[in-house]
């Protein structure tokens, strides 16, 4: 079989620096670079973690390319409170031995994407870079779009809205109305893909990089525990897109016109999802994530992390 290719545009973050392991745990797929943007923490800084997890990996021949270091048109806002001031607080991660690339993310992308073969393009942080790709270049364009943001219901940087989307709405418009094969994982789905003490507990015992994303789970679950005391585990956002693209059969989606709130009222970075064709709401622009086994996507969590050793 031969490994499906993918770009990761990422803003690690406890949850994308799992979705990178996952994806380098996974043969079934080709990890060709990481880029990287703003969001959970500045780009400095989840740049350079972007480098120490490929070095917890071995995998320092992924390049990493730097993208967008703020958004659009809104101030920046990290998101300190769930990652820390490091953007991935908790354990001692290894110093990269790298360096990211001399190239701009976007720059990279657009020339990646000039090429006949088309890499998956997920994106797990503000869809900066992906917005800026589209906004200055006309041709090249990714086939295929997986990407963790929004919600049909409730959001979590807002009662309105995702941190994702929150973020940098006008990038993520921007997105949606490029009209390509785009699937959105939003909260509906990820607030169902929980990672519980149990399964922590499993990867600590599991060799080196096990107890580094066990000691990555005990920092982030505090924040979870405290803010969301109805949920039986932390969500891993982001490690659904990949998993999403493992097996289809984990995650039900279906058609659906999506459309940001751009305005900066207390709604802005919603994304209004209609699927019954209502007046004033477009044709299909991309596809949402419903609902996911939860179950089965922690033990494959739990069997890929552990695998790395
Ligand atoms: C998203 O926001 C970030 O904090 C996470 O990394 C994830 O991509 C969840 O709302
Ligand atoms: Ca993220």
């Amino acid at each position: 079989m031969t490994p499906t290719p993918i770009i990761l545009d990422c803003d690690p973050g406890h949850d994308d620096a799992i979705a990178i392991l996952l994806a380098v745990a996974s043969p079934e797929l080709d990890l060709r670079a990481v880029t990287t943007v703003s969001g959970n923490q500045t780009l400095d800084k989840t740049t350079n973690n972007a480098l120490r997890v490929l070095e917890l990996a071995g995998r320092t021949d992924i390049p990493v390319y730097a993208g967008a270091d703020a958004p659009f048109v809104r101030q920046r806002d990290v998101a300190a409170h769930v990652h820390g001031e490091s953007g991935l607080d908790g354990p001692d991660l290894p110093r990269p031995s790298e360096s990211p690339q001399a190239e701009h993310a976007v720059e990279f992308l657009a020339e990646l994407y000039r090429g006949a073969e088309k890499p998956v393009l997920v994106a797990t942080g503000p869809l900066t870079n992906v917005g800026l790709l589209f906004a200055t270049h006309a041709d090249p364009r990714p086939e295929r779009i997986v990407l963790m943001g929004g919600a049909i219901g409730e959001g979590n940087r807002t009662p309105a809205a995702e941190f994702n989307i929150w973020a940098d709405p006008e990038a993520a418009q921007r997105v949606f109305a490029e009209g390509l094969d785009t699937t959105m994982i939003g909260l509906d789905v990820t607030h169902r893909a929980l990672i519980k003490d149990e399964h922590t507990e499993r990867m600590r015992g599991a060799g080196r990089v096990g107890k580094i994303v066990a000691e990555l789970m005990d920092f982030y679950a505090r924040f979870h525990k405290r803010r969301y005391t109805d949920l039986d585990g932390s969500p891993m956002h982001d490690p659904v897109c990949i998993a999403h693209l493992l097996d289809p059969t984990l995650m039900a989606v279906r058609d659906a016109f999506i459309e940001v709130d751009c305005t900066t009222g207390p709604s802005w970075g919603r994304t209004n999802v209609d699927w019954r064709g209502r007046e004033h709401c477009g044709a299909p622009n991309a596809k949402v994530g419903l609902d996911i086994d939860g179950p089965r996507f922690a033990e494959l969590i739990v069997e890929r992390i552990s695998s790395l050793g």
